[in-house]
């Protein structure tokens, strides 16, 4: 059983404070995703996990020891860069093999003289190593090749080997894709994932791709300037956001957002929809209505709580089509998801009727925080109108 903790981090570089108290209890096993936009501090935090920065307050624990000076070396994780910094001049094996041997020069302090015999027997241990890990990423027709004769793919999968075969405590990867095309990424997706499965280590995973920690993570953590915004499963945090930060910076295309007010009876105007009872004690006046594309469906003029507008732009993308339409006076812009059949028939510049589907609104207050609906909020506008 492996535990990380970091407990209280603050960092500033400079003036410029960095992270703001992160508290994170890593579970063993898990795939843990730090996610957030370009310069919240995803890659600062990680950097403070593997020891290659020293946190100014607060600590990092490792099966219950606090390593915060502990040299990275010694904490026994590997890490894989969006750089795999593989020595070009080596083969992938000899890659592969380079942490094996630097493992035990640190462990003699120079490397020991080995008898021809055991220097023999050691190199023949550590080259079944490099085997299996091969085996395990499927690279072992590789071994031979120079990293300068792989695809990127390839590349990416032997970084991975060589921070494999030391079996660490924990992986931690920063943005470990990035470097890849948009296909070889999805597909490198559910290979990290499924290789996550067979080998049951810690992944702590860096990314700023919100889809790479929907579709990989166990839980993700989602990070804005320095903190930790919400901890919790990818569906957990689709599903159920705690504030606008989070519901807009998860899904793609993003959640639409609308102006809405809430009355003294607890029900949430926006153009023709109502949503009643709101659960928390918020304040009468202006709310934002957050109403997700797939959560959208055309209808038939004057249907129940159905609003109108204009089709402004079509993305089809083959299995489904996102309407981009105009609403409420052409303030604002929804994108809905249609059906191919449902897309193709509507064209640019027709104006379309859509309703919520039942079940699916959020609400948020005036400071972003999430309003609670009762489980009566989709009841129809006829009982609250
Ligand atoms: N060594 C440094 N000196 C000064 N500022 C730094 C240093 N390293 C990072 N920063 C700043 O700290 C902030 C967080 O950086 P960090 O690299 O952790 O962001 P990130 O979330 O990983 O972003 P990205 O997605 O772009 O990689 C940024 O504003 C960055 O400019
Ligand atoms: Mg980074």
């Amino acid at each position: 059983m492996t535990s990380i903790s970091l407990s209280a981090i603050e960092k500033s570089f400079g003036n410029t404070p960095v992270l703001n108290g992160i508290d994170l209890d890593i579970t063993d096993g898990e795939f843990l995703t730090l996610v957030g936009p370009s310069g919240c501090g995803k890659s600062t935090l990680l950097r403070i996990l593997a020891g290659l920065e020293m946190p100014d307050q607060g600590s990092v624990t490792i099966n219950g020891l606090t390593v915060n000076n502990v040299r990275p070396a010694n904490r026994n994780l590997a890490m894989v860069f969006q750089s795999y910094a593989l020595y070009p001049h080596l083969s992938v094996a000899q890659n592969m093999m380079t942490p094996l041997r630097l493992r035990d020069l640190s462990f003699a302090g120079r490397l020991p003289f080995l008898g021809p015999v055991v220097a023999r027997e050691r190199y023949r241990e550590m080259s079944a190593q490099v085997g299996e890990t091969a085996r395990v990423l499927k690279i072992d027709h590789l071994l031979d090749r120079k990293p300068g004769q792989l695809s990127g793919g390839q590349r990416q999968r032997a970084a991975l080997g060589r921070a494999m075969v030391r079996k660490p405590v924990a992986f931690l990867m920063d943005e470990p894709l990035s470097n890849l095309d948009a296909a070889l990424r999805i597909h490198m997706r559910s290979e990290l994932a499924e290789l996550h499965r067979s080998l049951k280590t810690t992944f702590v995973y860096v990314t700023h791709d919100q889809a790479e920690a929907l579709t990989m993570s166990d839980r993700m953590a989602v990070m804005m300037e320095g903190q930790i915004l919400q901890l919790g499963s990818p569906e957990k945090i689709y599903n159920d956001p705690m504030d606008i930060r989070v519901a807009e910076f998860v899904g793609a295309p993003k959640i639409n957002l609308l102006p809405g007010t809430l009355d003294e009876a607890g029900h949430v105007r926006c153009g023709g929809m109502v949503l009643s009872r709101i659960t928390s004690n918020e304040t009468v006046g202006s709310i934002t209505l957050g109403l997700r594309p797939e959560h959208l469906a055309l209808c038939e003029q004057g249907a129940l709580e159905s609003l109108t507008g204009q089709v402004v732009h079509k993305e089809n993308l083959g299995a489904d089509i996102y309407l981009h339409v105009s609403v409420l006076d052409a303030a604002h812009r929804i994108v809905l998801r249609a059906t191919p059949d449902e897309g193709t028939s509507v064209s640019i510049g027709q104006t379309v009727h859509f309703k919520r589907l039942c079940g699916h609104a959020m609400v948020f207050g005036k400071d972003g925080g999430r309003l609670g609906l009762s489980n009566a909020a989709h009841e129809s506008v006829a009982e609250v109108a």
